[in-house]
């Protein structure tokens, strides 16, 4: 059958393909701790048990119709004073915050609003679906690859041959697939280039902006303190639309509530965006968590478990890594700074399964452990690298008690690879 062009070259969500897999064998009876998908299991991680109640309320009490543009003033209104009293950012609810289903549709309303086909966007390797937003806009896609030694935070000195010309910069931390973080002085001198870039542009000619996505930005753990350009330089404002919401932070993915910021002439842009696609959050979703977000007390309550139940697995499974690389495994990991991911090298890659398969590629390695250890990961190339030997253990739909059971598989399986 005929489709665009577009959806013709359009790729799938690899993540969802390698759970798909998962669940078969799950529902076969096998025993997966499955840390590929970036969401959580419900039982394990609920939503806030106030919100949960706030939004039947709001059913109850008939908020069922179309939603504002911006979303409800309610909302906006609380996630101005969210970010004021969370992060000392000041945006007005009035003109300066877009509430959407989620952060998604926010984040391709911003592509939408400032990328034309050709322009040039930069993300670093590994990212989270800047290539596919890229892919829907046209636009000429730069992904710059980032070091283990790094973090796999970009770094200026690699940014740096890439802005001159370019529309947007899109930067994420803490980083989906990493778990880690811009540190204030790595952050400030890419923002030093973004600075500069734009002084050397005329009145009349685009920016270069940026995307920030803080969506995991209330997921840090120990002295890892998230940053942003804006706070670090206010000159930034008018170049930097950040992305956040509800989603990672309340263990709310189901919930569809996320809400974007920036300059009001771009928010006003994006709004319409979200009009014409008709992305809204649910309306008696959005009141309920109107309320919710004012509640400081529940709030910091629940944030406060949540942050420490992630980090317990997220601590167990990079304890676990490290005893196999001290027992000589070829295995790493990268210390957790935040978000729900590890980012784990596992370096087979070449050796022979038991049965003589060699593993030629990470999807390979992959298929292997998710048969032999009963763990399933997903590789770095599913973020847009190239096929490499670090993958991301996303922990938010196993305990840290199965974390720590599978360790011992992983070692079983990775000792019978020669
Ligand atoms: C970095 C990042 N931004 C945005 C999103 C999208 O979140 P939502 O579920 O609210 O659309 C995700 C989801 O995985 C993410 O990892």
């Amino acid at each position: 059958m005929k489709v665009s062009v577009l959806a013709e070259t359009l790729i799938g969500s690899e993540i969802i393909k390698i759970a798909g897999e998962v669940n078969q064998m799950k529902a076969k009876g096998a025993q997966i701790a499955n840390l590929t998908i970036g969401d959580f299991d419900a039982q394990l991680y609920p939503i806030p048990a106030e919100l949960q109640s706030n939004i039947v309320d709001a059913y109850a009490d008939f908020q069922t119709n179309y939603p504002p543009a911006d979303g409800v003033l309610t909302l906006r209104e609380s996630v101005s004073d969210f970010l004021k009293s969370r992060m000392g950012l000041d945006y007005a609810a009035k003109n300066e915050i877009l509430i959407s289903g989620g952060s998604r549709p926010l984040i391709y309303a911003t592509y939408l609003a400032l990328i034309d086909a050709g322009d040039k966007v930069v993300f670093p390797a590994p990212s989270w679906n800047n290539n596919h937003y890229v892919h829907l806009l046209g636009a000429h896609g730069i992904s710059v690859a980032t070091q283990p030694e790094n973090n796999f935070m970009p770094t200026a000195a690699e940014l740096k041959p890439h802005l001159k010309g370019a529309s947007l910069l899109a930067l994420c931390s803490p980083l989906n697939p990493t778990g880690t973080m811009f540190s204030e002085q790595g952050l400030r001198e890419i923002c030093e280039l973004v600075i500069a870039e734009n002084k050397s542009r005329t009145a009349g000619e685009k920016p270069l902006y940026i995307l920030y996505d803080q969506i995991y930005a209330q997921l840090t753990f120990g002295e890892h303190q998230h940053v942003d350009p804006v706070t670090l330089f206010p000159e930034l404002r008018d170049y930097t639309v950040f992305i956040d919401g509800s989603s990672k932070c309340f263990a709310a993915t189901g919930v569809r509530v996320g809400w974007g910021f920036g300059p009001a002439e771009i928010i006003d842009k994006m709004k319409a965006i979200v009009g014409h696609m008709g992305a809204w959050a649910p309306k008696a979703e959005q009141v309920a968590m109107a309320k919710y977000l004012k509640d400081t007390l529940a709030v910091d309550t629940y944030l406060g478990d949540f942050k420490t139940r992630i980090q317990n697995s997220l601590d167990t499974l990079y304890k676990g890594i490290n005893a196999l690389k001290n027992e000589g495994f070829a295995v790493d990991a990268i210390e957790p700074m935040g978000a729900i991911y590890l980012t784990l090298k596992i370096d087979y890659l070449g050796k022979s399964t038991p049965e003589g398969e060699v593993l030629k590629s990470s999807i390979d390695l992959n298929f292997y452990l998710i048969k032999e250890a009963n763990i399933a990961l997903v590789p770095f190339s599913a973020f847009g690298t190239n096929d490499m030997c670090w993958y991301r253990a996303s922990v938010g739909a196993c305990s840290a008690d199965e974390i720590a059971a599978k360790i011992p598989q992983l070692k079983e399986a990775l000792a019978k690879l020669k």
